[in-house]
């Protein structure tokens, strides 16, 4: 199938060498909270999968990580709040320092979700790091302890990020300029 049509790709929000050092710093600070503690990144599929893959190099503390796989009901650009588990955690939580590890926060639902569902769980600890967030289409109020970088309200793509499951290869973020 050929596809003539110019790919949706808009201005670059966030550059790869602002990505990168954004990462390093995040690495370095989550080693120094996380030191002498029992750490298991959760990566949230599929979106999380770049962010985590380098996230995880810049962290000196020992660590595990475990995936879960989520799908929340809506549109393309809109989720919805009911969120279904595609994939669950390979292994109980209880007890351990759970850190989630999402893509970006938008409503917070999917999140907020999230979070009560592992904290029925009861890890010792439950903390979130986003490579993005979008305050401003906050309709959850989501504690996150690690963030990468405040957007503004415009649907993104590249660094994992997709829109119908393309783009995630993209190695910045930059917004999605198609319809
Ligand atoms: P929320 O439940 O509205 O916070 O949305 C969470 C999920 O929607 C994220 O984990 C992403 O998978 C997806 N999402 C939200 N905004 C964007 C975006 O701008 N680009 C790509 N995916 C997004
Ligand atoms: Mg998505």
């Amino acid at each position: 199938m050929t596809d003539n049509s110019a790919p949706p790709i808009g201005a670059i929000l966030v550059e790869q060498d602002d990505l990168r050092e954004r990462v390093i710093a995040l690495g370095r600070q989550i080693s120094a909270d996380y030191e002498g503690r029992d750490l298991l990144l959760v990566g949230v599929l599929k979106g999380a999968m770049l962010f985590l893959s380098d996230l995880m190099r810049e962290i000196s503390a020992p660590c595990e990580v475990d995936f879960m796989a989520v799908a929340s009901y809506g549109s393309a650009t809109d989720s919805s709040g009911v969120v279904r588990i595609l994939k669950d955690l390979d292994a109980p939580i209880e007890g351990r320092d759970v850190l989630i590890v999402e893509d970006i926060v938008d409503s917070g639902l999917t999140l907020q979700y999230l979070l009560r569902n592992l904290g029925a769980r009861e890890p010792r600890s439950l903390e979130v790091c986003a490579l993005l967030t979008k305050p401003e289409r906050r309709k959850a109020d989501v504690a996150i302890r690690y963030t990468g970088f405040e957007i503004p309200d415009r649907f993104v793509i590249g660094y994992g990020l997709d829109h119908r499951e393309r783009w995630r290869n993209l190695p910045y973020v930059a917004e999605f300029a198609g319809s």
